[in-house]
């Protein structure tokens, strides 16, 4: 198994990449933190302690930060609506999950009680990752790699040049990008083409419980525009984890763009050695797009 920390903002494809991750033999998930993103930070985090109870997974969960580094916030409302999950009409979550500890501190005891090297898996903006790395850098050591969803080689979904999850928090993506520890990004060029149809989300509503749930959810992911395909962006990082032979991959230095007026947020991915700079991430290019489906359909069809 591969012991790994989830960095969440649920968020309609958090849930779905938490839900395939949460049924997955191959992960074991130390702690949940959440970070504000989609939504603000109380709603995130409400919305992860009620996914768990709808899954009945007693997994601790920590809230991080309320806001970015240095930036003015942004959300994804528009996407994921008010909630941040709206659909589906949750249970009431088991508020004992939640640790009374900052993100940052229950990651450094969780990293360093490890007897293996830790995987992180952030799936919102880079906020916790980067204060984890500046607050307690010794961790660094402990963490095998960062398997992140976030950036774009190409254009934006939040800015015309910019990746949401990077987009709401630049200075703390350029830390982590810069921390040394190896990354993985998981960004656009993968999650455009990991895409559910209506036909697929129909298949959803009658697998199980967490299919049904799924399907709801969907119903409202950007105001149900399911025709041209929803978007499994999260899942991409865990599809990444556990079969990574469905992805295309080249190693680049990929830097991120803080002082762009039109640009800022941006991972400018240097596929040709243009700066020549020592790489520091392996870039996802493109997936499979057939394997993911049917990953993406077995992995769910695990869970409850
Ligand atoms: C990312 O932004 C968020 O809205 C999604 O949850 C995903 O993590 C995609 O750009
Ligand atoms: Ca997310």
């Amino acid at each position: 198994q591969t012991p790994i920390i989830i960095d969440t903002d649920p968020g309609i494809d958090d849930a779905v990449a938490l839900a395939a991750a949460l049924y997955s033999k191959e992960l074991d998930i130390k702690l949940i933190t959440t970070v504000a993103g989609n939504v603000s930070l109380e709603k995130v985090t409400y919305n992860t302690l009620r996914l768990l109870q709808f899954f009945k997974k007693e997994i601790p969960v920590a809230a991080g930060a309320a806001q970015p580094l240095i930036k003015e916030p942004i959300d994804a409302s528009n996407v994921h609506g008010e909630t941040g999950m709206d659909g589906y009409d949750f249970p009431e979550p088991n508020e004992n999950l939640l640790l009374k500890e900052h993100a940052v501190n229950a990651m450094y005891k969780t990293i360093l009680q490890s007897n293996k090297p830790i995987t992180l898996v952030p799936i919102g903006p880079l906020t916790n990752i980067a204060l984890l790395i500046r607050l307690y850098p010794e961790v660094k050591t402990n963490i095998k790699e960062i398997v992140l969803m976030g950036g774009s080689t190409t254009r934006g979904n939040s800015g015309v040049m910019a990746e949401f999850n990077i987009h709401a928090d630049p200075e703390a993506a350029s830390i982590v990008f810069n921390s040394g520890v190896p990354i993985v990004m998981v960004g656009l060029d993968v999650g455009w083409k990991a895409l559910v149809y209506p036909e697929d989300s129909e298949k959803l509503k009658t697998l199980n419980e967490t299919g049904h749930m799924i399907y709801h959810l969907f119903q409202k992911y950007r105001g149900g525009s399911m025709k041209t395909g929803l978007k499994m962006y999260d899942s991409c990082a865990i599809a990444y984890l556990l079969c990574p032979e469905m992805f295309t991959t080249q190693k680049a230095y990929v830097g991120i763009e803080l002082n762009g007026s039109l640009s800022k947020g941006c991972t400018v991915t240097d596929l040709k050695g243009y700066l020549n700079m020592p790489s520091n991430a392996t870039v996802c290019l493109d997936i499979d797009e057939k394997l993911f489906k049917g990953w993406f359909l077995d992995s769910l069809q695990k869970c409850n």
